[in-house]
């Protein structure tokens, strides 16, 4: 499959979040989005290392984690050892940005760089070379459940632009009120793996949903 469906389990129920993270996998996802919000970066706290390490235990899927936190190089090696595959941090959270690449490398890690809605997308071209994957967010983070910012298109194709002139492949992920009925206009303008939390969870059926996307990607 060319995309890449990532369940966000902030929309999950907690107190089953090994059942949710099954149902979810059985119904074809393919990564594990896992949101760590510290309530200074975003105003809102959710998940730490521990969660992470307890999800690793009953998934093989890749864990894709997500931190909107500040200062992030003080939990990268938590967040490694605790099983995550992708780290992604905030351009807006990292005033050494290039440090925060490396760690994340000498961890072993895929590294990912997110960009709030309302960031430069130039501050991607300086680390262009290093990383694995580019984060768009479509809401300002902090919350499941809000709505996508329509301007997010043209920053999803600009930046699928300033991606191709790489020679290595990176992938480009969008984050926040994705849906059946946009997931088609954003694959257009470039993305290839799609972050989806109440779209999913707030379905009773995980595996029509999916299919849902699936097909509205001309995938089914
Ligand atoms: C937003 C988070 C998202 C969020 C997505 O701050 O980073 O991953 O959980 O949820 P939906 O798909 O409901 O917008
Ligand atoms: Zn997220």
């Amino acid at each position: 499959m060319k995309y890449k469906i990532a369940p966000s389990i902030l929309s999950a129920d907690f107190a089953r979040l090994k059942n949710e993270i099954e149902a979810v996998k059985e119904a074809g996802a393919d990564l594990i989005h896992i949101d760590v919000m510290d309530g200074h970066f975003v105003p809102n706290l959710t998940i730490g290392p521990p969660v992470v390490a307890s999800v690793r235990k009953v998934t093989d899927l890749p864990l894709d984690v997500h931190l909107m936190i500040e200062v992030p190089d003080r939990f990268l090696r938590a967040f490694a050892d605790a099983g995550a595959d992708i780290l992604t941090v905030h351009v807006e959270a990292c005033p050494h940005l290039h440090r925060t690449i490396e760690i994340i490398r000498s961890l072993g890690k895929s590294v990912g760089v997110a960009l709030n809605p309302a960031t430069p997308l130039h501050f991607l071209e300086p680390i262009l070379e290093e990383i694995d994957l580019v984060l768009i967010m479509s809401v300002d983070p902090g919350f499941s459940g809000q709505y996508f910012i329509p301007n997010t298109l043209k920053r999803i194709e600009a930046a699928r632009k300033m991606l191709d002139s790489v020679k290595r492949k990176i992938d480009l992920e969008v984050d926040g009120g994705i849906s059946e009925k946009n997931i088609k206009s954003v694959a257009d303008r470039g993305a290839n793996i799609f972050v989806a939390g109440s779209a999913i969870f707030g379905q009773s059926d995980y595996r029509d949903i999916i299919k849902r996307f699936r097909a509205a990607l001309d995938e089914s």
